[in-house]
């Protein structure tokens, strides 16, 4: 790959590893690639590829074995993204199936139920106003009937099977464990109000240890039903029907006919050039692709600047680039369908070359002078995957409920865990959400609207043909990680392994502070303070899973060593008939 000058800009991220054997979270393979966060969801989805199915399919069973090995961090409960490239018809494909407000979900219900909640934890956070529509089964079953080859329960199969039998937890189940029973302690009453969760996954307040076994057989019938009924049992019937049940109970809004009329939408994937690589991601409802674009198309305009080359200057460069990324992020995006969003300009080249002149070597702007965000009217956890087959197609899918165990509203008897999407909207005008994001009027709460993502799925081509395709989860964190990872592959030559490796740094405008993943270098942090930036004290992690396409057909899949995920690389094809991307098994279970 090319190098050029603008490679100075992310020097000081030069990690210092030497080359050796792969470590455990690298992957090697021609014949076909999955890299999840989670080992036995990435061997289930290349069982399914040596199988003869496509990335389609692998990308399908992955989601569902993700739905049973990753309960804090997506599952049936949430919805999500993929952006792909279809080998055959050499195109992309982009779906939303990302959850959606119920359409009783106004602002003024929810200024209400903030109201009433005082001073206990936020109410779209925790409880059933926390939960939107979810489109994850939807979004498996579209994938399925469009792009799928493989008869539909045998994608689903093996997710029910390994609820039935169990998987053994790791260290970042347990993490996520630890972390919400703090909340728990913090709010005694929701050990009674979320009961189920605090017995089935927080040990009624032991927390599990690593190495500990769990079985999930509610759960494991779920997913049964869905292979052998597909997607409308969820959307038509039981499993909708105890969602509603249980959030009716709760105080909640959302209802049948909420889940009934779900749909995927297909949208326009955002493109944009950098240098000689086309990189493909995520529209809106994603902030990711745009976030991603503008960065890169300022980097660009501020490298044809000599005085921004000095490699002291590399990081503030990057940070002034993401500081003004995230400003019209919070001015501009929201739900689409809801309102105009200005992407040729935030996408053009005038517009990069206008803020790349407002970085200034060693000076900061006045936290306005990147934007500002309209203030919204008075009545105003994830899981990132990579499958790529031998046929050359691509998938690149993000997943989420939210925050960790979402809503914390388990849905019995199947026992999956609800999102708490609502809070990506600009849930308390002016206050930070979740994830620190101080959010604007575009992105304010309506009912059926879609709130804005951070999630980046994204596929960067070279000569028209995939390279790398990469994703991550961790909230605003994900459009850093995901930028500094693309740049360390395309712009500094390094090895997927470093790129991955390196330490990351963060900032998305609000709060006003440059934070990093871990111990940034001491030159690092003295160029950035020199340069007028504040520097965090709280450490900000994104997770990164990644496939790279080599010229010769070599596969490499990377799953971060920051979550224990493991890639899985198919080393036997046992059935040999051509993958294709069209449906040869029927489409039994796929919805609409
Ligand atoms: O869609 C979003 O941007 C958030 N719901 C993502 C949350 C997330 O990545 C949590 N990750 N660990």
């Amino acid at each position: 790959m090319r190098r050029r000058r603008a490679g100075l800009l992310l020097l000081f991220l030069l990690p210092t590893l030497a080359a050796a054997a792969d470590p455990p979270w690298i992957a090697r393979s021609r014949l076909g690639m999955v890299a999840s966060d989670h080992a036995d969801a990435s061997r289930i989805g290349a069982d399914i590829l040596a199988a003869g199915g496509n990335a389609f399919d692998a990308a399908v069973a992955t989601s569902f074995a993700l739905a049973v090995t990753r309960p804090d961090s997506t599952g049936l409960g949430g919805g999500g993204f993929m952006v792909a490239y279809v080998a055959k018809e050499r195109r992309f494909v982009t779906l939303d199936f990302r959850e959606r407000a119920p359409m009783a979900a106004t602002a003024e219900l929810y200024a209400k139920v903030r109201t009433d909640a005082g001073d206990g934890p936020s109410p779209t956070v925790y409880g059933p106003h926390a939960v939107g529509v979810p489109g994850q089964v939807a979004g498996l079953a579209e994938i399925h009937v469009r792009f799928g080859t493989l008869w539909w329960p045998r994608l689903v199969f093996p997710a029910a099977e390994l609820a039935r039998e169990g998987f053994v937890l790791d260290e970042h189940h347990c993490a996520a464990c630890r972390s919400t029973l703090a909340d728990f302690e913090k709010w005694p009453a929701l050990k009674e109000r979320y009961g189920l969760l605090y017995k089935l996954h927080l040990g009624s307040g032991t927390p599990p240890q690593p190495g500990d076994h769990l079985r999930l057989p509610n759960l494991a019938e779920a997913l049964q039903a869905i292979a052998d009924r597909g997607a409308e049992c969820f959307y038509e019937g039981p499993l909708g029907k105890m969602i509603t049940y249980h959030l009716r109970e709760a105080g909640g809004v959302l209802t049948m006919q909420d889940i009934a009329s779900y749909r995927v939408k297909e949208r326009e994937p955002v493109r944009v050039r950098y240098g000689d690589y086309e990189i493909v991601s995520m529209p809106p409802p994603s902030s990711g692709g745009l976030c991603l674009a503008e960065t890169l198309n300022i980097l660009s305009a501020a490298r044809d600047r000599s005085d921004l080359h000095h490699a002291t200057y590399g990081g503030h460069v990057l940070v002034e680039a993401l500081k003004h990324a995230f400003a019209d992020r919070a001015r501009w995006l929201g739900d689409p369908d809801f309102g105009a969003i200005p992407t040729d300009r935030l996408l053009s080249m005038d517009y990069a070359l206008e803020l790349a002149r407002r970085i200034k070597p060693e000076q900061v702007l006045q936290r306005d002078a990147y934007g500002s965000v309209a203030p919204p009217p008075d009545d105003a956890g994830t899981s990132h995957f990579c499958v790529v087959d031998r046929a050359g197609n691509v998938v690149a899918l993000t997943e989420t409920i939210n925050g960790s165990f979402g809503s914390l509203i388990v849905v019995e008897p199947f026992d999956f865990v609800l999102n708490n999407q609502m809070d990506d909207f600009t849930a308390e005008p002016g206050k930070p959400n979740l994830y620190g994001l101080v959010q604007g009027a575009a992105n304010a709460i309506a009912p059926s609207k879609r709130p804005l993502s951070s999630m980046s799925p994204t596929i960067v081509l070279k000569d028209g043909r995939p390279v790398l395709v990469l994703g991550g989860s961790g909230g605003p964190r994900i459009i850093t990680s995901v930028l500094q990872v693309l740049l360390n592959v395309i712009e500094r030559d390094m090895p997927l392994e470093q790129a991955i490796e390196a330490p990351r740094l963060h900032h998305q405008w609000l709060p006003d502070e440059v934070r990093f993943d871990r111990d940034p270098p001491a030159e690092l942090v003295d160029g950035l303070k020199k340069a007028g930036q504040t520097i965090g004290d709280r450490p900000a992690v994104g997770i990164v899973q990644a496939i790279q396409i080599l010229d010769d057909g070599t596969l490499i899949g990377a799953s971060d060593p920051r979550k224990g995920g493991r890639p899985a690389g198919v080393e036997k094809i046992t059935d040999q008939k051509k993958i294709t991307t069209e449906n040869t098994e029927g489409d039994e279970g796929s919805r609409d």
